[in-house]
């Protein structure tokens, strides 16, 4: 068994360790404008309903325009997509039309009016169900509504931010454990 030794370290920078969920980019739609930012920081919350939490800081665009239009799409990019991840974080909707800037297609959703991102492997339309933690917690609480994943690959290369600019791309898979389950945990 590997023995670490370990140092005291600051509070405000363990999200490093528990961030690597993949980025997302959460697009909105309002009064006929459209909008698209980089998130990392989302939770699973249920899986039926199918639930998730994220934390749309009130500063951004997207705050208002997803609290407004109470919906959004949760689209997953893979590493193709890295550099066009991290310019539509560093910019606003406010200034920018991210669509077109980043050269990207807006699709139809089926549930929602929010635009899928096409160039994207996977697709959540969402829907805001509970808004009672946005004004304390900026916490978003969607209900998946609808899903469009890619056929293939099965495990696509997302990107996964470790803080401080860096970035883990997704790696091998291993059943190694799988059995291991319980199988209501699988
Ligand atoms: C890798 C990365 C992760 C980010 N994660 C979040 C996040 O979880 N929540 C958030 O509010 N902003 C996050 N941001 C910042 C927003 O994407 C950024 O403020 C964006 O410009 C907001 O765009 P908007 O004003 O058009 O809504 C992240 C940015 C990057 C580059």
């Amino acid at each position: 068994m590997k023995r670490y030794v370990k140092k005291d370290f600051p509070v405000s920078e363990v999200r490093r360790f528990l961030e690597p969920g993949p980025i997302v980019l959460v697009s909105s739609q309002w009064k006929g404008e459209s909008n698209i930012m980089t998130m990392g920081w989302h939770l699973i919350m249920e899986f039926e309903p199918s639930l998730i939490g994220c934390y749309i800081w009130n500063a951004n665009h997207s705050f208002s325009m997803v609290r407004q239009s109470k919906e959004c799409v949760i689209n997953i990019p893979t590493v193709e997509l890295a550099t066009q991840v991290v310019r539509i974080g560093n910019c606003s909707g406010r200034d920018v039309s991210k669509f077109e800037a980043f050269k990207l297609s807006p699709i139809k959703g089926e549930k929602v009016d929010a635009p899928l991102i096409k160039e994207c492997y996977a697709n959540l339309e969402c829907k805001l169900i509970d808004s009672s933690l946005i004004k304390k917690y900026s916490l978003f609480i969607l209900e998946v509504v609808k899903a469009h994943v890619a056929i293939s690959p099965k495990f696509p290369k997302t990107i996964h931010y470790r803080g401080d600019g860096l970035f883990m791309i997704s790696g091998p898979t291993t059943s190694k454990y799988r059995k291991l389950f319980k199988p209501e945990n699988l």
